[in-house]
């Protein structure tokens, strides 16, 4: 079948838009387009050319693995072509089994032959490298081109504290060491922070961020830019007795003094590799670089020269990529969100896409300073992404991709919700309503963190209901839910007669609450949860806490200069001692006690974070004990940590942990510890 006129057009436009995104990603270090949009216009083509042989002409993109090498970056070839791998577009298990089964047919393995021993490794995502050691000494470093060609990059692989310049041990006559030099996500974050202080450009991502600081010309800007090293693999070699399997090559590199990765396994056929993937799925938003997937290869080297290659890829390794993390859409508008405390925030409506697993119509933009800082305009393509359970962020505009119709986007000068004046405080980023809870936007969001499960858990009082609520005046303060009867719910919309007992019983049963709940509740800025706590602990009573001075509040432990104001501010204000008398008059009440006295527990100051399931106690059981005591407990693990709890199933968290040399507790510890303060 010969390829229509159509197919004709569609190749040749595949390629000038594959060409123009190589030139842009490895000329000029700015893709236009994340890697998943790249991947599939790649296999459209390959698709139409596999298809079609008569469209594959010889300049097509796929003839070759990357782009031409920079101008001004000395050509250098290498002796042992550094090949890509074929990616298993798969990303389910299914892309084990289709790998493992290639293997096996390869060679000629039957049903009842053991299985293959594999080694797991990350898919690091940063720039590929081949290092040439001489005598045991670094006399150059190139990237990797287009796979035969790549560039002499040597003045800049000396600058980075990661890679030997001279190997440990007994070095081969001849050595080319490869492996991926990348950025490690808080030194990215560093470094953005410092580029925006400095008024320049900002990185999209780290690995952009490496390559451009590697495929610069001057060596002083990459020494300054923080890189890191992970050796996997071989070019050339001469005069060296080889190891006789992946996993022993790995040992050898480490030996000559390589970082290499220590999350490795020796795998035993699919299984293996699917116990692997899983881990390191669960992993992957802690660990402290990107991966973007993970890579298998076939342990032993005689069974690798046995598999050889297929085309210019390995059959012995795949790579096994998991769900992209950053997709392309259009931002179709801009919308202002007024929050609890006031807060304008621009939110991005977005054409939904697919991306970090779920379908993502929204984004915050957080505020006008960053909108301008990302250039971002109305009815853009941009770049989403979503990691983990991090909220979407715009990560930037795709500039190519006007077409003249965008606009600015302007933050408004009055409150979309109320119209009231709209302050911005000349060191603050963020926009206020000054409307207060006059605005019922504002009123909606205080009575939801009211209503919140950490707050005064009204269980069924959620968004919809809230808005209708206040949309019917009905309720204008918090105290008004402990008025509602069961003929004001009754008019509202959808509104069935069982949940509206139901709602009644939630708001009864919420009547009675603990001081710190009660204090969270108020909504007071600044102020969360655990602030909350300290508050409720030291006062022990809330007269005590409204009548506090600045001085006074400053002697809780962890309260600085601003909450105080803050907390000091809120009850300054009439109305909100007011909606407190109403709601201790609608029979609201807490348990208040005494002062607490001046030395906290035995705990006090430490930081712990739980994860896993405990033997015998709940999270908030542990949570509780450890907080009696003085102690903190936080969400996330970080230097500042002193302990780790750890039940069943710990993950990430746990291996964090690890990583930062954190004391590490079970249930059992934990109690010893208590006992010993
Ligand atoms: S092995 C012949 N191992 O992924 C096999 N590559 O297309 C050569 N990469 O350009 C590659 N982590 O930049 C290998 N653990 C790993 C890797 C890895 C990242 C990159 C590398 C290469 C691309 C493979």
């Amino acid at each position: 079948m010969f390829a229509s006129s159509e197919a004709f057009e569609r190749a040749a436009q595949l390629r000038r838009e594959l060409e123009a995104h190589n030139y842009a990603y490895y000329v000029l270090d700015a893709p236009t387009v994340p890697d998943a949009e790249y991947d599939r216009l790649f296999r459209e083509l390959e698709a139409l050319e596999a298809k079609y042989p008569e469209l594959a002409t010889p300049d097509s993109p796929t003839r070759r693995v990357g782009g031409a090498p920079m101008p001004e970056l000395r050509p250098v070839r290498h002796k042992v072509p550094m090949l890509s791998i074929r990616t298993e577009t798969d990303t389910s298990n299914g892309g084990i089994v289709a790998f493992d089964t290639r293997v096996r047919n390869a060679l000629g393995l039957g049903e009842t032959d053991p299985a293959v021993e594999y080694a797991g490794e990350l898919k690091f995502d940063g720039l590929a490298i081949s290092l040439r050691y001489e005598d045991g000494v670094l006399v150059s470093g190139a990237t990797r081109g287009d796979g035969e060609t790549g560039e002499d990059v040597t003045h800049n692989v000396r600058t980075i504290r990661q890679i030997p310049l001279r190997l440990k041990g007994d070095a081969p006559a001849v050595i080319e060491v490869r492996g991926e030099i990348y950025m490690r996500r808080d030194e990215f974050d560093k470094l953005n922070a410092r580029q925006l202080a400095a008024g320049e450009k900002v990185f999209v991502n780290p690995r952009n961020a490496a390559a451009g600081a590697v495929r610069q010309l001057d060596p002083r800007i990459a020494a300054k830019r923080p890189l890191s090293f992970f050796a996997y693999g071989l070019g050339e070699v001469g005069d060296w007795k080889m190891p006789g399997t992946h996993a022993g090559l790995l040992d050898a590199l480490a030996a000559f003094g390589f970082p290499v990765c220590e999350l490795r396994v020796l795998a035993q056929g699919v299984e293996g590799l699917k116990a692997f993937h899983d881990r390191i799925a669960a992993l992957r938003d802690s660990l402290p670089y990107d991966i973007d997937g993970v890579v298998y290869k076939v342990n032993r080297f005689d069974l690798q020269r046995e598999l050889g290659f297929v085309t210019r890829e390995p059959r012995w390794a795949v790579a096994h990529k998991y769900p992209a993390q950053e997709e392309i859409t259009e931002l179709l508008g801009i919308e202002v969100q007024v929050g609890r405390t006031g807060a304008l925030t621009p939110v991005a409506r977005l054409k939904p896409v697919f991306v970090g697993g779920v379908t993502v119509t929204n984004a915050t933009l957080h505020n006008e300073e960053e909108i301008q800082r990302k250039g971002i305009l109305i009815g853009d393509h941009v770049i989403v992404r979503r990691a983990g359970d991090v909220i979407p962020q715009v990560v930037a505009a795709i500039v190519e991709r006007r077409t003249g119709m965008e606009r600015a986007f302007v933050m408004p000068t009055s409150c979309p919700v109320c119209g009231s004046h709209v302050d911005k405080a000349e060191d603050e980023a963020v926009a206020r309503c000054t409307g207060g809870l006059f605005c019922p936007a504002q009123r909606k969001q205080a009575l939801l963190h009211f209503a919140g499960r950490r707050a005064m858990d009204i269980e069924g009082l959620g968004d919809k209901l809230v808005d209708q609520l206040v949309e019917a005046g009905i309720v204008k303060t918090p105290a008004d839910l402990y008025k509602l009867g069961v003929l004001a719910l009754a008019n509202l919309q959808r509104m069935a007669e069982k949940s509206a007992a139901n709602l009644l019983a939630a708001i009864e049963k919420s009547r009675h609450t603990t001081l710190a709940r009660f204090i969270f509740a108020l909504g007071i800025r600044n102020v969360g949860e655990a602030t909350a706590k300290d508050l409720a602990r030291h006062f022990g009573s809330l007269d005590r806490v409204m009548d506090a001075s600045v001085e006074q509040l400053l002697e809780v432990p962890d309260v600085g200069p601003i909450v105080a104001e803050s907390i000091a501010a809120f009850f300054a204000e009439a109305h909100n001692r007011e909606v407190i008398e109403q709601l201790r008059a609608a029979g609201v009440t807490w348990e208040e006690g005494a002062p607490a006295a001046r030395v906290a527990g035995g705990l006090s100051g430490k930081v712990f974070v739980l994860t896993g399931t405990l033997p015998t106690m709940s999270r908030e059981d542990a949570k509780a004990l450890i907080e009696a005591r003085g102690g903190k407990v936080s969400g996330s693990v970080s230097k500042k940590t002193d302990y780790v709890v750890a039940g069943a199933e710990a993950g990430s968290k746990l291996a964090k942990a690890q990583e930062l040399g954190v004391a590490i507790l079970d249930e059992a510890g934990l109690l010893q510890l208590i006992e010993a303060e």
